[in-house]
């Protein structure tokens, strides 16, 4: 049966790479790291955007007991972007792909006791790798930044599943496993048991006879009628827990898990249907990357991240945009019914003929290694705003559907009249400044095609107005709006199977994308995942049931605007009554100017307030079915009170690297986010923590965010965060977390 060992710890890091490492195994002058890791950190903005393109070395020594008759193999999740493997000495594969999970047999160069990995790690954005290639509107970073894996396999072994399956209308499943098989010894006919539980108990299990010739094969297991499952929906995405067991002689020789959902998906020129059930595709598009470590965040910020984009955004839907993501995140979108639209990796550019063949063998790996994730609906298979290849996207598409015939093609334009191979047009639309209210283009003057097809705005209104949470409340507010008025018309337009938001979050860039700061500041969210207005404007959309929300687009006050008045307040409550200073308190209604959104922005227009009169604060309340459901409480005198420190995790593994991220914010007397305040915090660590990133750190947008790690000792107890301010009046924050 096989054995996996995670290989995360205790690897060696140089930032160069030398011949003669390749045949070390004294690497002590070499850093000691852990992974996932960056080759190096940058800063928050303005930095070289050269600094992670570099050549530098892992090393990794490891033990092995007695390996005879077995098979040795490692797997690396994501390593940016090239890199060369060597064991024990010797050349034993090289990859290219910084977005890419790979296995190498290394079978034929370990031994038992001790053995050495050493990887040399290509970093530069060579052209032959995608995306790189043109102007690229995001970082690749560097370095081996997801996780490492070892296996000690029998001769026979599965190296990977997909459980394919049908659903049938009365929720019974045919189900046909398909199984890469890797058989060094003779062929044989086996036993392959499949057994499904459902939260621990087993809800199906049958017996499959299995023919394994020699060699490597994929064969497919004689379809098979589950009994009726619960199927995986947004509200309900039920998993089930899938084991492979092949046997030989009756002895187990090798078992695959793995977690599926059943559902189904279709598309029209009507619309996107999960389980025949049309749903509009509202989301965002989403990079894997955070500050100052780029790729290099783990499981928890992962799945943290689909968590804010379900439960703080309120939405349905993720585009992986431009490549293939964390299986971290993909876990926790499954887990929380969250559709996935992934994408092969690529910016504006398709390269020679080695690129092309990267460009395939990135699509082979995301549809065979992410197969299983119920969440994952819609494959773009094409790079992200390329100009029409027919050639070479007929060939993507064409493999995409061999692999998964299941699931819908796509791929993100740019360009109006494109060629329509895939299933669906894919637009990224940013007419909005011209056409005002009226913004995103009806899809037949996009594709110029005769009739309707399946079409998706796969991005708008990002760059169309940059903003820094830090800029004006009118910048702020206007940006927001921007996403309500194009939402507004993604929910009333039958043009749209759905949209994306450009983008989550803010990301580092390229000088080609933001000269100065090489920040893409056209988040809904900071870069530390902090809201900005914009953000409110989907998290208003969310039932009130599930927490009032109330976010009016101003301060509410005197002197940021000429007027305090109008703004507007983002919210999921039926109406508004507003008291600003001592004018007579004003009841508002949802406008009329976003139709299509279950909440739509309520604008404050009037004050009856004299300029010269005392500012005497202000109320706003909101009311959901006649009660008051929300309040926000504007003093007269408004002063920095606290630092309103949390983390979002609790507790932390202390054997391991975990992170999590803290987020501080600073707060009036009436807990309202002072997001003009400019000061600075120093964050100090005490246990086995540290923190990523610098240690003094601007207070931005009224909050300070940062994330910590574990060191990973192994020592339980008490870890604590305290996070200084440079006002004198301000007591320190303190966040503890339990190492466990
Ligand atoms: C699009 C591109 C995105 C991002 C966006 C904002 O053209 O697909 O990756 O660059 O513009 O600038």
């Amino acid at each position: 049966m096989r054995q996996q060992h995670n290989l995360n710890l205790n690897w060696h890091f140089k930032d160069d790479f030398q011949p003669e490492y390749i045949n070390r195994t004294d690497f002590s002058d070499f850093e000691s790291v852990h992974l996932p890791h960056t080759v190096r950190e940058i800063p928050y903005d303005c930095f070289d955007q050269t600094m992670t393109c570099m050549v530098s070395t892992y090393a990794r020594r490891f033990g092995l007991g007695d390996i005879s008759g077995k098979r040795i193999v490692v797997s690396f999740e994501g390593v940016s972007a090239y890199y060369i493997l060597y064991v024990n000495g010797a050349r034993v594969a090289e990859h290219r792909g910084a977005f890419s999970s790979a296995r190498f047999d290394i079978t034929d160069a370990v031994r038992k006791g001790e053995n050495t990995l050493v990887l040399m790690v290509d970093s530069n954005e060579r052209d032959d790798i995608p995306p790189n290639g043109s102007t690229v509107d995001f970082l690749i970073y560097g370095g081996i930044y997801r996780d490492v894996t070892l296996f000690l396999l029998e001769e026979c072994y599965i190296e990977n599943a997909m459980f394919r399956y049908e659903l049938n209308a009365d929720d019974t499943a045919l189900a046909f496993p398909e199984l890469k098989l890797c058989n060094h010894n003779g062929g044989f006919g086996g036993e392959l048991e499949v057994v499904i539980k459902k939260d621990g108990e087993t809800f199906y299990e049958y017996a499959a006879q299995i023919v394994v010739p020699s060699g490597d094969t994929s064969v497919s297991l004689e379809p098979h009628t589950l009994s009726a499952v619960e199927r995986w929906d947004v509200d309900a995405p039920h998993l089930y827990d899938v084991s492979l067991t092949l046997r030989r002689d009756g002895a187990a020789i090798d078992r695959h898990e793995t977690r599926v959902g059943f559902r189904t998906v279709d598309v029209n020129e009507t619309g996107f249907y999960l389980n025949g059930k049309k749903r509009k595709l509202i989301g965002a598009n989403r990079h894997q990357s955070y500050p100052y470590v780029g790729f290099a965040m783990g499981r928890r910020a992962q799945r943290k991240d689909a968590d804010i984009l379900k439960h703080e955004l309120g939405l349905n839907s993720v585009r992986c945009s431009h490549y293939m993501q964390s299986r971290y995140f993909l876990e926790r979108c499954d887990e929380l019914g969250l559709l996935v639209f992934e994408e092969v990796p690529g910016w504006g550019y398709i390269g020679g003929d080695m690129f092309k063949k990267v460009v395939l063998q990135d699509l082979a790996n995301m549809v065979t290694t992410h197969f299983d994730h119920a969440s994952i609906v819609i494959w773009g298979t094409r790079l992200n705003e390329t100009g029409d290849d027919d050639a070479l996207y007929e060939r993507t598409n064409a493999l995409c559907k061999r692999l998964d015939p299941s699931r819908p093609t796509t791929g993100v334009r740019w360009a109006q009249f494109s060629n329509l191979i895939e299933d669906i047009y894919s637009y990224n639309d940013y007419a909005e400044p011209s056409r005002g209210e009226f913004m995103l283009l009806e899809q037949q003057t996009v594709t110029g095609l005769a009739k309707k097809v399946p079409y998706i705005v796969s991005e708008y209104v990002g760059p169309t107005l940059p903003t820094k949470p830090w800029d004006s409340e009118e910048r702020n507010e206007e940006y927001a709006i921007r996403h309500a008025r194009a939402l507004s018309k993604i929910m009333t337009s039958a043009d749209y199977l759905g949209g994306y938001a450009w983008c989550m979050f803010d990301y580092n860039t390229h000088n080609d994308h933001n000269a100065a700061e090489k920040i893409c500041y056209h988040g809904l969210l900071d870069m530390f995942r902090i809201p900005k207005f914009a953000a409110f404007t989907y998290a208003s959309q969310k039932d009130p049931e599930s927490g009032a929300v109330l976010e009016p687009c101003s301060n509410v006050g005197r002197g940021e605007r000429n007027e305090p008045v109008p703004f507007y307040v983002l919210t999921n409550c039926d109406y508004i009554d507003v008291t600003l200073s001592s004018d007579e308190t004003r009841r508002y209604f949802p406008s009329g100017k976003f139709p299509g959104l279950k909440h739509a922005p309520i604008e404050v227009t009037d004050n009856g307030e004299f300029w010269q009169n005392r500012w005497r604060g202000a109320t706003i309340v909101g009311y959901v079915n006649g009660k008051p459901a929300a309040k926000r409480i504007y003093s007269d005198n408004p002063r920095l009170d606290k630092i309103a420190a949390r983390a979002d995790d609790a507790e932390l593994r202390c054997d391991i690297v975990e992170e999590t991220r803290v987020v501080c914010y600073f707060i009036d007397e009436n807990k309202n986010r002072l997001l003009f305040h400019s000061g600075a915090v120093v964050v100090k660590t005490e246990g086995d923590i540290e923190l990523i990133g610098p240690k003094i750190i601007p207070v931005r947008g009224g909050a300070a965010a940062f994330w910590v790690k574990t060191k990973p000792s192994g020592n339980r107890g008490k870890a604590r965060v305290q996070v200084f301010s440079d006002r004198a009046d301000l007591d320190a924050a303190t966040v503890e977390i339990e190492l466990v």
